[in-house]
């Protein structure tokens, strides 16, 4: 189109500039799909690791092509995307039933394989296909895990760069926090305490802050949470402690219009406006990781599929892999790295024999308690037609009222004695390696529409200590099929014991005065028929959910050890030039949402990558 309407001389002249002048004219900071390209560094997934790395490495003045399987949230999904409140009614294609309705622009539509110990259930497992990736539909919540927890992972690793004390330059640097709007908040009964010190004023493009308005029933369980002997934290939850307290927390949403703040919001849209070294491959799969034939191998870049249409984008200096959970070590095995039995049978080529790769998916597990409120809430207030429309235009105008408002409160414990004294032996000695600040148990409230304009107030419990191991293999040498998710839940004893524990300290929750005062009537969910320990864990095992944490499938290790994909630095064992950065290099769960971790641990990664460049 361009090129027709220019006078015939101009396209005599671009004509005989050379391929890179070409290249200058017409750049873009998307990638032009369906020609060979070549770049310093090649990142696949522009979830919350890979857009993080691309552009730090790209403001760092190196060239990145940044491939994505999907394109704009802010297009494709719109303001179910954008708008807070709609993160928790309008993404239903979260939903984790067999039967959920499919989003094939925003999610990769993963079904889990049956797990034995949950009634023999499939799920569905939500991951954002989308630049942004998970973080354009998660729930937005912002947190940091325990320090015992980063110290265990630098153990691990035998690197002390990521513990939690070392680790806080790279959490701050990827964020900034706006402190409370009380004005907006306008709420005397959800009180914020923080420690400005965990953040940096002059940190990072992700947006960080509390809600712009509270909802009602959220204070009246924190208020009961409080009761069970769970007091308001001193720090709030990104000091690295937790456990024995609660906290209102903030949310990554941008306090100036109350929109989702992603990764693609933030650290993509800078980049993109200060017009940086980067290209974007938006709706284009990579489908295999290419090496060279050097020993050991080297990665010289990936082969993508934009709509059908094949191509090879090279890499000058590294590849990296940051495709998630699921898609990253499928991506590795159908390239050639993985458990060699496994690439055998489908015929893959060998690069490196890594048996970890697809190995120890650790994936917590929640469960949860419905009773209906007397008390009024965030999808109660905008459900109702007539009063909608006033909120929607609060929210238009000063950012703030329901619309504006996701998630809020968290708390975390170790089971107090008298709810574990029945654990056996071996629970006990399991638990009993993990320090005291360790979370058993992470609790959060949330509100509902019930019918006629109810509300219905619930509790989750979730359980960051997960013995269960699952895997992630493939079912084919091609990344057109879905890697094969054995989610494995409650195969450990252990793991059934805890969520049996937690499910009696929800009740305890709602036993309380301040749930007395607004529940009514019998209980939802499960209803008072579940009763004993058996009647309870038939309910955890038909009912379980995930929380939308996995980790570990790509695991971050020691040389030589058995179970290592990637060393601490993200580079993969066996080959060079090949990283992999995003959640799945967590060798297990760190107690706590993790996308705040993930953000970190991509900042400090991509500054490991400016060092070796
Ligand atoms: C429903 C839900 C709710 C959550 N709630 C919270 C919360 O409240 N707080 C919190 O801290 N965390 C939350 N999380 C977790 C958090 O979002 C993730 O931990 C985080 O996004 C992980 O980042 P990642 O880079 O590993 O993967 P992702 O962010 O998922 O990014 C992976 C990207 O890779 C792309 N990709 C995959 N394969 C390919 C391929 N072959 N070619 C090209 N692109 C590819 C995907 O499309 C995606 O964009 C939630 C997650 C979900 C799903
Ligand atoms: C899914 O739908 C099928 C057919 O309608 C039904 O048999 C099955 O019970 C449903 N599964 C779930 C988990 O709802
Ligand atoms: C603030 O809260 C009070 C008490 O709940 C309520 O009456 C008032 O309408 C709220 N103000 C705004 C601006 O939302
Ligand atoms: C907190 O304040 C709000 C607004 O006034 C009110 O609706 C709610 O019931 C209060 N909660 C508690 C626990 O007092
Ligand atoms: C983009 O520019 C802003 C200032 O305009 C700067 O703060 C930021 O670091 C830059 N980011 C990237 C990724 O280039
Ligand atoms: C979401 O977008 C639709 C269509 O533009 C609009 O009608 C609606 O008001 C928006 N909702 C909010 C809460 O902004
Ligand atoms: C411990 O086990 C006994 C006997 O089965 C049971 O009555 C009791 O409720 C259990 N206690 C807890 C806290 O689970
Ligand atoms: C909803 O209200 C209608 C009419 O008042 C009533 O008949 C119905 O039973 C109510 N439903 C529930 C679930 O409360
Ligand atoms: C899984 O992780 C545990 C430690 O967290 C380790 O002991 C074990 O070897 C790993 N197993 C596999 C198969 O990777």
């Amino acid at each position: 189109m361009l090129r027709s309407s220019l006078p015939f001389f101009l396209l005599f002249l671009i004509a005989s500039f050379g391929e890179s002048q070409h290249q200058q004219l017409f750049s873009s900071v998307f990638g032009y799909p369906g020609v060979d390209a070549s770049y310093d560094y090649v990142v696949v997934g522009a979830g919350v690791g890979g857009s993080v790395v691309a552009s730090r490495l790209a403001e760092d003045g190196a060239s990145v092509a940044l491939v994505e399987a999907g394109g704009f949230y802010e297009v494709e999904n719109s303001n179910r995307s954008v708008v807070p409140l709609l993160s928790l009614t309008g993404i239903a294609f979260i939903d984790p039933s067999e039967n959920f309705t499919q989003q094939p622009l925003m999610d990769w539509g993963l079904l889990s394989e049956p797990i034995p110990g949950a009634a023999n259930r499939r799920v569905h497992y939500a991951q954002g296909k989308t630049l942004g990736g998970s973080s354009a539909i998660n729930t937005m919540s912002y947190l940091r895990g325990s320090k015992s927890s980063y110290q265990r992972l630098a153990d691990m690793v035998d690197d002390q760069s990521w513990a939690f004390d070392n680790l806080l330059k790279y959490f701050k640097k990827s964020c900034q926090l706006a402190p409370p709007n009380l004005e907006k908040r306008n709420s005397t009964n959800a009180t914020v305490i923080y420690d400005p010190a965990a953040f940096d004023p002059s940190g990072g493009p992700l947006q960080v802050s509390w809600n712009n308005w509270v909802d009602p029933t959220l204070t009246w369980i924190a208020k009961a949470i409080e009761e069970i002997g769970l007091p308001l934290s001193s720090k709030g939850f990104s000091s690295g402690e937790l456990v024995g307290h609660g906290a209102w927390i903030p949310s990554t949403i941008d306090p100036t219009n109350a929109h989702r703040s992603s990764a693609e919001s933030s650290f993509l849209q800078n980049a993109i406006r200060n017009s940086s070294n980067l290209a974007i491959y938006t709706h284009t799969q990579a489908t295999r990781i290419l090496f060279d034939s050097s020993s050991p191998p080297k990665a010289t870049g990936v082969i993508v599929n934009t709509q059908g249409v094949e191509y090879i984008i090279s890499a000058f200096k590294e590849v990296i892999i940051s495709a998630g959970t699921f898609h990253s070590p499928q991506l590795l095995m159908v390239s050639g790295i993985g458990p060699k039995a496994t690439l055998d049978t489908r015929v893959i080529p060998l690069i490196v024999d890594l048996p970890g790769v697809g190995q120890n998916l650790s994936d917590p597990i929640r469960v949860s308690i419905a009773n209906s409120v007397s008390t009024s809430s965030g999808q109660t207030l905008t459900g109702n037609l007539d009063t909608a429309p006033g909120y929607v235009q609060q929210y238009l105008d000063d950012a703030s009222g329901p619309f504006s408002s996701a998630a809020d409160y968290i708390a975390a414990e170790r089971i107090p004695y008298s709810f574990r004294k029945n654990f056996t032996t071996e629970t006990k000695d399991k638990l009993a390696t993990y320090p005291d600040d360790w979370p058993e148990t992470l609790y959060i409230p949330a509100s509902f529409i019930g019918a006629n304009f109810s509300t219905i107030g619930s509790t989750t419990a979730w359980m960051p200590i997960a013995f269960s191991r699952g895997s992630v293999s493939i079912t084919s040498a091609r990344m057109a099929d879905p890697p094969s998710i054995s989610l494995n839940w409650l195969s450990d004893p252990a793991d059934a014991e805890i969520a049996v524990a937690a499910f009696k300290r929800l009740r305890h929750v709602w036993d309380t005065d301040a749930a007395n005062t607004v529940k009514l009537g019998e209980e939802l969910l499960p209803g008072p028929g579940v009763q004993t320990d058996e009647q309870i864990l038939e309910y955890v095992r038909e009912t379980a959910g995930q929380i939308w944490h996995p980790v570990g499938t790509c695991s971050m290790g020691q040389e030589g050890d058995e179970a290592a994909v990637v060393n601490s630095k993200g580079q993969v064992f066996g080959v060079h030039g090949l990283r992999v950065v995003d959640a799945s290099i967590l060798p297990f769960t760190i107690p706590t949402h993790t996308q705040g971790t993930v953000y970190a641990l991509a900042e400090k990664i991509a500054d490991d990558i400016k060092q070796a460049a």
